[in-house]
C-alpha cells in the first residue's frame, strides 16, 4: 500500500474563526439504558497490549547491543516487566504480542510443532515466556498460507494442530494471523477453519484477529465482514501496516475516516473490531498532538489499543496524560461496543469524530485538527441540504506562529447526540477537567501550530446524570 510522505511540518500562522450555528432542535435522543445486554457469553471489548512489530520488527539478531530490541525471549520480558512496573496493566493492556520471526525455519520433524527459535528463546521456547510473563497475557502469530510474511511456517493445512499448540501448550490467549501466501480464494475456508479449531482449543475468551481484509484492497464496502463474524474473527486490520511517521497515521486516519459510517455498521460487539494498527503513541516519530489525535480517533473507533513503541523510553507526560488515561480508555472499552465515526467531511484543517452511544447514555467527541497546511482560516459549517460538515477556506496564509483555534461543537443531528435533559455537562479528558454545563453546544479551544495536529477529546453526558454521580460521590 502507497504511503503518502509526511505532512509538511512548515509553521504557519492560524486564524481560525468557527462559525457558531444555531442550535439544532433535536429529536430527543432515547436515553439508553443499556446494561441489560452485557450479559452476553460471546461478550468482548478491544483488546489491549504491546506489540513488538513496529519497532523491533524482523530483528533477529539477539546479541550484543540488539539483546533487548529483537525478537527474543528476554526482550518480551523486558516490555512485560515495565507494563506492569509503569501501570499500563492495571490500566487494561494486560497482553504482549509476539509477531512475525519468532520460529524456526521448519516445524519440528518428529511433532509437526512450529518451535520458537531457541537460540533467541530458549529450550523452554513460548510455554516458557508465557509463563515468565504472567499475568500478562500471550499473544501469537501466524498466517493463513503456507508461510509468514517474513518466511517462517505457516499455519494452511494445520489449523487444528496449531490451534491446540498455541492455546493449549502455549498458553497463548490470542493470535494474529496474517494473509501472507495465500490468496482471495483461499482466505473464506483458510480463516473459517482457524476460527473453528481457535474456539475449540481456547474456548469463548480468547482472541482472533484476522488480517484477510487487509489483503482485499481499499474499498471497504466490497468486504466480506460478514463472512470475517461467521469465521469467528474478533477483529480485523482493514488496511495497510502504520509506519512509525506523521504522515502514515495520517493516512489511516483518512481512510478510516472515509470508511468509518459504513465500517461502524459492520463491526462492534458481538460483530467484529476494525484494527487501524498499533499505536505509534510513546515514540519520537510523531508529535504529541498527534499522540493525542491517535489515542482519541482510536477511541471512537473501538479500535484495539496495542502500542507499537518501546514501553522503557515512553516520555512519562505522554503517558500519563494519553496512554494511561482512564477516562480515554474508558471510551475505547465502553461496555456497548458501538463504533463512532467521522461526522464531518474529510479535512486538512477541521474534522469532528463522535461516538454517540455510550453505556451511560452519554457520548464522545473528538474535535480534530489536522495540521492543514495550505491555509489560515476556515469555518466549519453545515452543508446546506444536509446535516454533513464541511470546512470551508476563507482566507490566506499568513506563516509565523502557533495560534489559538476555537471550534464549535453543536449537540444535536451532527453529533448524533443531544441531552435529555437540555443541558450537557462537557468533560476534557486530556485536560482532566470540566468545561461546565451547556444547553446548545460548546466551544472548544485549541492552540495548534500549522503542521502539527492536535485534538481535544471530550465526553458529553446529560448534567442530570453527572449531577447524580457528584451527589452519590458526596
Ligand atoms: C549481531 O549484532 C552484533 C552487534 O551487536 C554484530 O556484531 C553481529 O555481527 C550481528 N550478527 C549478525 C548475524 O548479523
Ligand atoms: C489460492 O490458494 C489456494 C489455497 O488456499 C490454492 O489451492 C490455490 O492454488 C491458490 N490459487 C492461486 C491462483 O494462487
Ligand atoms: C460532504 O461530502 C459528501 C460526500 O462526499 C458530499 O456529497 C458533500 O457535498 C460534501 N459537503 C460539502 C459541503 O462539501
Amino acid at each position: 500500500m502507497a504511503v503518502p510522505p509526511p505532512a509538511s511540518h512548515s509553521y504557519g500562522y492560524l486564524m481560525f474563526s468557527f462559525l457558531c450555528l444555531s442550535p439544532i432542535l433535536h429529536t430527543a435522543t432515547a436515553s439508553s439504558s443499556s446494561s441489560s445486554s452485557l450479559s452476553s457469553l460471546s461478550f468482548k471489548l478491544p483488546p489491549m497490549g504491546w506489540m513488538s512489530w513496529e519497532l523491533f520488527r524482523c530483528n533477529v539478531n539477539c546479541t550484543g547491543k540488539y539483546h533487548d530490541t529483537c525478537i527474543g525471549h528476554d526482550a518480551f520480558v523486558k516490555q512485560a516487566t515495565v507494563l506492569i512496573k509503569d501501570g499500563y496493566f492495571r490500566a487494561g493492556y494486560n497482553r504482549v504480542h509476539v509477531d512475525d520471526c519468532f520460529a524456526n525455519r521448519q516445524r519440528d520433524p518428529v511433532s509437526g510443532d512450529i518451535v520458537a527459535d531457541p537460540t533467541r528463546f530458549g529450550t523452554g521456547g513460548m510455554r516458557k515466556l508465557a509463563t515468565d510473563i504472567a499475568p500478562v497475557e500471550l499473544a501469537v502469530y501466524s498466517d493463513c498460507g503456507t508461510m509468514t510474511c517474513m518466511g517462517y511456517p505457516g499455519s494452511i493445512n494445520h489449523e487444528v494442530h496449531d490451534a491446540k499448540l498455541f492455546f493449549q501448550k502455549w498458553g497463548a490467549t490470542y493470535l494474529k494471523y496474517d494473509g501472507c501466501y495465500n490468496n482471495i480464494t483461499g482466505y473464506p475456508s483458510g480463516y473459517a477453519k482457524m476460527g473453528q479449531a481457535l474456539r475449540s482449543a481456547g474456548g469463548e475468551k480468547t482472541y482472533y484477529s484476522c488480517s484477510w481484509p487487509a489483503y482485499l484492497g481499499d474499498d471497504e464496502t466490497k468486504k466480506p465482514y460478514a463472512q470475517m463474524t461467521a469465521a469467528g474473527c474478533d477483529l480485523w486490520r482493514n488496511y495497510g501496516d502504520i509506519q512509525c511517521d506523521l504522515g502514515s497515521l495520517m493516512d489511516i486516519v483518512d481512510h478510516y475516516g472515509d470508511y468509518s459510517k459504513f465500517l461502524a455498521t459492520v463491526s462492534g460487539q458481538g460483530k467484529g473490531y476494525n484494527d487501524p494498527d498499533m499505536l505509534l503513541i510513546g515514540n519520537t516519530c510523531i508529535p504529541d498532538g498527534a499522540a493525542r489525535l491517535q489515542m482519541a480517533v482510536w477511541s471512537i473507533l473501538a479500535a484495539p489499543l496495542i502500542m507499537g513503541n518501546d514501553l522503557r523510553l515512553v516520555p512519562t507526560p505522554i503517558r500519563d496524560q494519553v496512554l494511561l488515561n482512564e477516562e480515554a480508555i474508558a471510551i475505547d472499552q465502553d461496555p456497548l461496543g458501538i463504533p463512532g465515526y467521522r461526522a464531518s467531511n474529510k479535512s486538512d484543517v477541521a474534522e469532528l469524530w463522535v461516538r454517540p452511544k455510550l453505556a451511560d447514555g452519554g457520548a464522545a467527541v473528538a474535535v480534530v485538527y489536522k495540521g492543514g497546511s495550505s491555509l489560515t482560516r476556515a469555518r466549519l459549517e453545515r452543508n446546506p441540504s444536509g446535516s454533513a460538515w464541511t470546512t470551508r477556506k476563507i482566507g490566506a496564509v499568513q506563516l509565523g506562529k502557533t495560534k489559538k483555534l476555537t471550534l464549535h461543537v453543536p449537540f444535536g443531528a451532527e453529533i448524533g447526540w443531544s441531552p435529555p435533559s437540555g443541558t450537557a455537562s462537557v468533560r476534557d479528558i486530556y485536560a482532566r477537567t470540566s468545561l461546565g454545563e451547556h444547553t446548545s453546544g460548546v466551544d472548544v479551544s485549541l492552540t495548534v501550530t500549522e503542521g502539527i495536529p492536535e485534538t481535544v477529546l471530550l465526553r458529553l453526558s446529560d448534567a442530570a446524570d453527572s449531577r447524580a454521580v457528584s451527589d452519590a460521590r458526596k
